[in-house]
């Protein structure tokens, strides 16, 4: 057999010096970009994780069902536009959507709560034995301090609100209604 050599015309091993050469060049150039995406990569889960370490950073956003309104961490349904009902028939409304009838904490509330209303509603409010106190649905008695309620104060009396006011109401009478309920808590990072 003739040596190889002899056979391989000079410019062929150029050419292969050459393409070897390009070859490593290549493969270097390879390499770099990898690694260069490597860091990136870690730069950008390091960002990450730093966002997610910020925890006090996260956003918990509330939300409400559709057709309730979200003010603060509560949502509030104003049923009937049309519909107007005593105050247990207004009771088991709201408990039929998973919610109750309003249980006011504060003025601002109140003032809120009025603001949206154009009629009487009733709230989460009553008193049962005449002389007795007048309590929210979620059993507490009505803080002096904070609330006064208008009208009498007889029996089988339930709480309404009107123009920024809490106002006694025979339970039989008909009236609008607001329920309420807390909203849903939702955490999100952007
Ligand atoms: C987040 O911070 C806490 C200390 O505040 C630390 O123990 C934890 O390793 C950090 N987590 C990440 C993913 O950086
Ligand atoms: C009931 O609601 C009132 C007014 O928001 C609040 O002050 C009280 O702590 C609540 N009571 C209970 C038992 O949740
Ligand atoms: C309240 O209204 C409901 C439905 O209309 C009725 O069935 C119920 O008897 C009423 N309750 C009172 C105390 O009037």
């Amino acid at each position: 057999m003739p040596q190889g050599d002899s056979h391989c015309p000079s410019w062929h091993r150029r050419t292969l010096w050459i393409s070897g050469g390009v070859h490593i060049i290549a493969v270097l150039a390879v390499a770099i970009f990898g690694v260069w995406v490597f860091r990136l990569n870690q730069k950008i889960t390091g960002h990450e994780c730093n966002l997610n370490n910020k925890s006090a950073g996260a956003y918990r956003t509330p939300s409400c069902p559709l057709h309730w309104e979200l003010q603060g961490r509560k949502c509030y349904y104003y049923p009937g536009a049309s519909d107007l009902k005593n105050w247990s028939a207004s009771h088991e409304d709201c408990s039929a959507r998973d919610s109750r009838l309003a249980v006011i904490e504060d003025k601002a509330e109140l003032i809120y709560l009025t603001s949206k209303l154009t009629n009487q509603a009733w709230i989460g409010l009553f008193i049962t034995p005449a002389g007795g106190r007048w309590t929210w649905v979620n059993g507490s008695t009505l803080n002096a301090n904070v609330f006064r309620v208008t009208g009498p104060a007889d029996g089988d009396r339930c709480g309404t609100v009107q123009s920024s006011s809490i106002v006694s109401g025979r339970c039989i009478t008909s009236f609008y209604w607001i329920c309420q309920r807390k909203a849903e808590i939702s955490s999100s990072w952007v």
